[in-house]
Parts: C-alpha cells; structure tokens; sequence
C-alpha cells in the first residue's frame, strides 16, 4: 500500500490532501505542531497515524520522521506572518515570515531525505502572491517566492526524489481564524469577486492539484497555480 506524510496535515489545505489520501486507500500520517488539532483531525478522518512536532526545527523533524517509511510528502506548515507592507517591513519580520514557510518546508524536505529510504516525492504548498504580488504582504510574498524559486533546483538536486510545488490563491481554511468573522466573509467575497471564476479555489481543488504532483511520475520541478486564474 502506498503511503504520505502530509506536514499540516490536521487542517485546510493539508486535512483535505488526507482526505483525498485516504479516499485513493493510501497509508497516511499527518503532522503538525498541536497534538489536539491532530487528534481532532484524526477524529474526522479516521485512520490515520498522527505526530506533533515543529518542522521548523529540523533535529526534532528528524527524529519525528526516523521510524516512518512513506514515499510521499506534502508540506502545507506556513501562516499568515508577513502580511504587512514594506513601508512596515522590519529585518526580523522579514526573517520570521521566510522561516515560517519557507524554512518549516525544507526542514520538512531535508528531515524526509535524511530518514525515509523509500522517498520519491516532495510537495511544498506555497501561495500564487510568488507570482501575482498584492501590495501590503511583502515579507509574505518574499516567503513564498523562496519556495517557488527553488522547487525546480531542488528537483535537479534531489532527482529521482520529484519535487514540486503547488501555489495557491485564496482559499477559505483556519489560517484566517485570527480575523474577526465580518472580516473573514468580506475578505472571502471580496477575493471571489475579484477572481475571473467568480469563485475562490476550495481545500479539495488545492488537494486535487497536490495529488497530481504526488501521483504523476513525471511531473517534476513544477509550481502548478491553483489560484483561479486572478
Ligand atoms: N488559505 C489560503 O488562502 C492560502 C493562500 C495561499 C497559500 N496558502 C498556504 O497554504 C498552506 C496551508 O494553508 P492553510 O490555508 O491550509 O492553513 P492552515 O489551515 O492554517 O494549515 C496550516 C497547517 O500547518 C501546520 N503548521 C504550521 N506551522 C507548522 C510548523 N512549524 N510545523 C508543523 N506544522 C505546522 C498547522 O498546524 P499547527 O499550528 O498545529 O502546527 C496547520 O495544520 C500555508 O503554507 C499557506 O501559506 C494558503
């Protein structure tokens, strides 16, 4: 049976790739830094394994991922830190957005490719600002451009391991939780206004796209947008 780590795994985008994961009868372990939000997780997937630890530091990754045997691994961990503008920017909130996401990601990576033997296959989930900035979120944009930027030298790297990325516009999941509820639904309409669809991508639209990236074996060094066309 085929099997995945998914890192961020206990919800939006990473609780949807488990679904599909599970929906295709794969083996899968999701991860994360709260165990609670796992377990509630677990709740409502069902089987599945669950590990906390914080990606970010990569001997606590290392260890949480020694006695794992998974091909696939999908990183969703990142959070909205960075979304202020440059006029704001600061040396330190520019380091802490890059580490969030891009840093948590490639521990992530560097964790799988030192322990899991039969790894072959790498997704980060970074965000479409990469590649259509939006003013007022420059440290976040800068975050997800790392990825972006290095998803095609790493796959060189790395290869016969596949790695690839998957870029998001927005999508409706908790990492909006810190806003207010009338801000979240203006927020949500105004984007889905602003997309040429007139919808916004779901958490399953984005899982879909991941599953593409962990099941073509040919799909390699690729950022593919799920953003809706905006
Ligand atoms: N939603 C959007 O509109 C949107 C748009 C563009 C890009 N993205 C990107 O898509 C990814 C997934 O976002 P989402 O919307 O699904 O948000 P989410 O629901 O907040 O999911 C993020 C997950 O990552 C985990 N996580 C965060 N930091 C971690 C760390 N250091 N180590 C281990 N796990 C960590 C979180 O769990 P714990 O807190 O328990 O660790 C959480 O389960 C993010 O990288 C985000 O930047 C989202």
């Amino acid at each position: 049976m085929s099997s995945i780590l998914i890192v961020g795994g206990g919800s939006g985008i990473g609780l949807a790739c488990a679904e599909l994961a599970l929906e295709n009868h794969w083996l899968v372990v999701i991860a994360g830094r709260s165990e609670e939000r796992l377990l509630a997780a677990k709740e409502k997937l069902g089987d599945v394994r669950t590990i906390s630890f914080d990606a970010y530091n990569l001997n606590k990754a290392r260890a949480a991922l020694g006695d794992l045997d998974v091909e696939a691994v999908v990183a969703t961990s990142g959070s909205d830190a960075g979304a202020v503008p440059s006029a704001a920017m600061s040396a330190s909130g520019i380091v802490q957005a890059i580490e969030t996401k891009a840093g948590s990601q490639l521990m992530v990576l560097q964790a799988a490719k030192d322990t899991l033997s039969s790894l072959s296959s790498m997704t980060f989930v970074t965000g479409a600002l990469a590649r259509k900035p939006a003013p007022g979120m420059a440290p976040l944009i800068a975050a997800n451009a790392v990825l972006e930027t290095l998803t095609p030298v790493l796959a060189k790297e790395l290869a016969p391991v596949r790695v690839n990325s998957v870029s998001p516009g927005f999508v409706e999941t908790p990492i909006y939780a810190s806003l207010g509820e009338k801000e979240r639904a203006e927020m949500t309409e105004a984007m889905k206004q602003a997309s040429p669809l007139g919808r916004n991508a779901t958490p399953r639209d984005v899982a879909g796209a991941v599953w593409f990236s962990v099941t073509n074996q040919s799909v390699n060094g690729a950022v593919l947008p799920l953003d809706t066309g905006i």
